[in-house]
């Protein structure tokens, strides 16, 4: 979601503020803007759509400040026009904005009392406002920041630039992110270490409530108190910051074909290969003492929580709740203390699947959060942590991290069966050695790529498309749908195949593909009951199977992928690569912007 950038330099800075702004296009964005200070007075630049149409406008009219702050805006409150556009400015000051204020119309309301003539339609502006009215009241920008943070409500990060103040910059922290960066007689604000990674590699996590004041000198920090703390500074490792497309064309492209290797880096971190063993990070608890595991996640994450609950309830005898973090966080579920909750999520920021975070911890339960971003701040709120080690996921639709989501999970699943007494010791080899070679399948399966590109082409002339499956192929149906709909804007649903005759079977006809992730498991014969179902009522099947699968069901499709032998536990991880190829290519074919989808975001730090 919305992206912040502040640079305190030696030179004119609008540039390098643009250069940032484009490592955070990844989150999702509609407009965007930069604001500098030119011998004391502001100077403001913005524009709808993407960065280039801003770099267009700077190179005809460029600002010259060494000063700056900017932005990236996925429109929440107001059309995403350049009025809308970030930063917001009034006579004394820029401010840009990350998060929702929830009261902002009262405040709004208050302050159009007072006069005060508000030009956006946007929940931003009045955070500008109301600091811009305690800066007439005679104080001075530390001061009417301060007073205004703790009038706001909501999840927000924000960052200032005050008219004549050219040595200044003060950024605030509550429920998204913000890092300070750390250079040689400059400063750097940004919403994550990787806009900063150009400029330096030190950088200074804020802490929910937090707010620094930057100066070329250094920062000083306060906590929502207002009394001075100080937070650690850390090196950022370089390899975090390796964000380019390589020899592929889109950066989903690229994360697609990393698979084996990330997913081999993280199995190798859950496993012993030797030894034939699962070993879980270092946890404040024994899945043998569990009677319940809840997991709450959104989207691409939520659809791996919820393989993750077929195999923890068949490999380790775990009854497992699972919803999306929007519902979790408020159906107040019964949590009983000393249970376990896990949250899964790529970016670490998602604000829902935080707020069940917090929901949980306050219950009384253990957290265990499944992340990618190891700094962000569920990843620094949780109990106990399993990274997935898959390195900088740029593409909004996620690929990669799910899959390494899926091999944490499963390795998790498996340790716990063997705590649990569920597993013996030649099951838990047997497991094992399943996702061992879980790396090498998902490369034969990225050799089918040719083949899945020409019936990327059938699919992306359908309206509709429909996915079924069974077992664990059911949740990788509905992330198949999610897949496709993200990116080529076609209409997708996910069935359990079962569910095929209590509805979507009227919707059958010549003109909607039917995907089918049919591997040949014990379910295999009931998923061919229902693709006969199809066939008979003219429905065109794309089956994606084994060579077993392909033989056995014998029917008439449109397309048949055959995916490599494999152990049905593991299956999700290996069929995922061809439904992720499949959206890919439909997209592609159909020239839509794949990395950056219309309205999507890839961190949504927002309710
Ligand atoms: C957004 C992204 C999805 C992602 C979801 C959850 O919708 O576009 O790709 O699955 O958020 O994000 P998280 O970072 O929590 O995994």
């Amino acid at each position: 979601m919305c992206g912040i950038v502040g640079i305190l330099g030696k030179a004119a800075v609008a540039t390098q503020v643009v250069d940032a702004l484009k490592r955070l296009e990844y989150r999702g964005y509609d407009s965007a803007g930069v604001a500098t200070l030119e011998n004391g007075r502001l100077t403001r630049c913005r524009a709808e759509g993407k960065l280039r149409n801003l770099e267009l406008k700077l190179s005809e009219a460029p600002l010259t400040g060494a000063i700056g702050i900017g932005h990236t805006r996925w429109a929440t409150h107001g059309r995403p026009n350049e009025v809308n556009a970030h930063p917001h400015a009034t006579a004394k000051l820029a401010v840009v904005h990350n998060g929702i204020i929830e009261n902002f119309r009262e405040l709004k309301r208050e302050l159009e009392a007072k006069g005060v003539v508000f030009e956006t339609e946007t929940d931003t502006e009045v955070v500008a406002q109301l600091v811009t009215d305690a800066l007439q009241e005679g104080r001075t920008p530390l001061e009417a920041v301060g007073t205004t943070l703790p009038r706001l409500r909501g999840a927000f990060a924000l960052a200032f630039l005050f008219e004549g103040e050219a040595d200044q910059l003060i950024g605030a922290r509550h429920g998204a992110p913000l890092a300070i960066g750390h250079g040689d007689g400059e400063m750097y604000l940004g919403s994550d270490a990787l806009a900063l990674a150009p400029f330096t590699d030190q950088v200074t996590y804020l802490e929910d409530g937090d707010w620094a004041v930057l100066t070329r000198a250094g920062v000083t920090i306060r906590d929502a108190g207002g009394h001075p703390v100080e937070r650690p500074r850390q090196t950022i490792p370089t390899g975090s910051f390796i964000a380019s497309k390589g020899n592929h064309r889109h950066f989903m492209a690229k994360e697609i074909y990393e698979q084996p290797e990330v997913v081999g880096r993280t199995i190798a971190h859950y496993v012993d290969f030797a030894a034939g063993r699962a070993c879980p990070p270092d946890l404040p608890f024994s899945f043998r003492d569990l009677r319940r595991l809840s997991i709450s996640a959104c989207g691409t994450a939520y659809y791996a929580g919820l393989v993750a609950k077929y195999w923890f309830e068949r490999l380790a005898r775990l009854p497992v709740e699972i919803d999306v973090a929007s519902e979790f966080r408020y159906r107040e579920a019964p949590l009983d203390p000393g249970e376990l909750t896990i949250v899964v999520s790529q970016s670490g920021e998602t604000a829902d699947t935080l707020a069940s975070l917090r929901y949980a911890k306050s219950q009384g339960q253990h957290v265990l959060s499944i992340v990618n971003v190891t700094t962000s701040t569920i990843a620094r709120e949780s109990g106990a942590l399993a990274p997935t080690l898959a390195g900088p996921e740029i593409g909004v639709a996620s690929t990669k991290a799910f899959t390494c989501q899926l091999a944490v999970l499963l390795s998790l699943a498996i340790a716990a069966g063997r705590q649990r007494g569920v597993l013996d010791e030649a099951e838990e080899r047997r497991l094992v050695d399943a996702l061992v070679g879980v790396p090498g399948l998902m490369s034969e399966a990225l050799r089918g790529e040719a083949e899945i590109e020409l019936l990327a082409r059938e699919i992306a002339k359908a309206k509709d498309v429909l996915y079924l499956g069974r077992g664990t192929s059911f949740p990788l149906a509905l992330e198949g749908a999610l897949k496709l709909k993200e990116i080529s804007y076609i209409h997708a649903e996910g069935y359990a195949a079962g569910e095929l005759k209590h509805g979507p079977i009227a919707l059958i006809d010549d003109a909607m593909p039917v995907i089918v992730i049919a591997p040949s498991d014990a379910v295999f014969e009931k998923t061919v009951s229902n693709m006969q179902e199809v066939a008979a009522r003219g429905g065109r099947i794309l089956l994606v199977t084994d060579r077993r699968g392909a033989a056995e069901a014998a029917m008439d499709t449109f397309g048949t992928v055959v995916m490599p032998d494999c152990d049905p536990v593991v299956s999700p991880l290996v069929y995922a690569v061809a439904i992720q190829l499949l959206a890919y290519h439909t997209a592609v074919f159909m020239g839509k912007d794949v990395d950056q989808p219309r309205n999507l975001a890839k961190s949504v730090t927002v309710e």
